[in-house]
């Protein structure tokens, strides 16, 4: 089959003992990095400034040469591969998003599709895929240029690009760190659901602990001089710090973070009675965390969790109905008690 018409599926990626260092440097920018991001997971690289996050990044590419060790994708090095071929095999997103700014957003995202000769159909079926994909209609943007979006649409753009000649891989480095914390959020949930869809292998750089932890499944922390410090998931993360310092790097609140990994659906509920009622309610796709704050707010030790609409969204779904009747219509799945959430978030 030719790879070229059918969608190239996910692969692993192995550091294996990777060492980088840059001309003229007193030690290296990356020490001695194993590890192995399992096909179709999202691994993010979180650390200090400095610790080597992005020299990681690129190594995996190319941007930056390895000095030391190897990088295999899907089993073969990087180095067997030309630079270029490379680089246009894998999908890159940094913070500034990089796209062209005298080209429209459909060219934008045309750009490595045409440098790989697709004939002029198939770029244009595929710009408007992606395009919808990422919630931006052609008939509507694909004429505009970067600057006539939001920093949140080109971010978006920038993401469509990067699938555009679909790239078994994805690198992102901060992809989202210049967007506000509302338009972030949004975002990063987008993101996650195409991911759903589409499963790349994604090697994501951040440096905000919540990020890390709400989009990865695995986290990777550094320390300063490039080193690994701990790869694990964010549950096992949060639980088991490997030591001080990335105790102190997830925060003194890891067992509050760790709330946010379960939602009020993974609990055993207690079922409702009528006198329930008079409970606060919240969806059951809301987390731990956000029950848990929802108590505190309301000063009682439980709450009533409501069938979750489509969507989710799993906030707050508003207190009062009657016969488990939530507004809307919402169905009483039963209550949770501050109890049962302090267990389920200690197991
Ligand atoms: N092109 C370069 N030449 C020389 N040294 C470099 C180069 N790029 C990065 N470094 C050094 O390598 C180290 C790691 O840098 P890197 O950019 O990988 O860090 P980072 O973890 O991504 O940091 P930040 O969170 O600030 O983006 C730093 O000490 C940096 O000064
Ligand atoms: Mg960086």
């Amino acid at each position: 089959m030719s790879t070229e018409k059918t969608p190239a599926s996910a692969q692993d990626i192995v550091f294996d003992h990777v060492v980088k260092t840059y001309p003229n440097a007193a030690s290296p920018a990356v020490d001695d990095l194993s590890l192995t991001v399992s096909a179709g997971e999202i691994c993010v690289l979180l650390g200090p400034s400095g610790s080597g996050k992005t020299t990681a990044l690129m190594m995996v590419n190319r941007l930056a040469e390895i000095t030391g060790g190897d990088i295999r994708i899907g089993g073969r090095s990087i180095t067997d591969h030309d630079p270029i071929e490379l680089r246009r095999s894998i999908g890159y997103v940094i913070q500034q998003t990089g796209l062209f700014p005298h080209l429209t957003i459909a060219d934008n995202i045309a750009t490595v599709p045409k440098v790989l000769g697709w004939d002029k159909r198939r770029v244009k079926d595929r710009v408007a895929e992606l395009l919808d994909l990422v919630g931006l209609p052609v008939a509507e943007f694909g004429r505009r240029y970067p600057s006539q979006l939001s920093g949140g649409q080109r971010q978006r753009v920038g993401i469509a690009r990067a699938l555009a000649a679909d790239p078994p891989v994805m690198l992102m480095d901060e992809p989202f760190g210049a967007l506000d914390p509302i338009t972030r959020e949004r975002v990063q949930d987008e993101f996650l659901a195409l991911h759903e869809r589409i499963r790349k292998t994604v090697i994501f750089v951040s440096h905000d602990i919540d990020e890390a932890v709400k989009m990865g499944d695995r986290i990777a922390i550094f320390r300063e001089g490039g080193k690994l410090a701990q790869y694990d998931t964010p549950r096992t993360l949060l639980k088991e710090p490997a030591d001080e310092f990335v105790a102190r790097f997830v925060g003194a609140d890891r067992g509050l973070k760790r709330l946010t990994l379960t939602r009020l659906a993974e609990l055993d509920l207690t079922p409702a009675t009528s006198g329930d009622a008079a409970l606060p309610a919240i969806g059951a796709d809301a987390s731990l965390r956000a029950a848990l704050s929802l108590m505190v707010a309301e000063g009682t030790d439980a709450v009533r969790v409501m069938e979750s609409g489509d969507g989710g969204g799993g906030g707050e779904v508003g207190a009062g109905g009657e016969g488990g009747e939530g507004p809307g219509g919402a169905k009483a799945l039963g209550t949770a008690s501050l109890d049962a959430v302090r267990k389920a978030g200690a197991a």
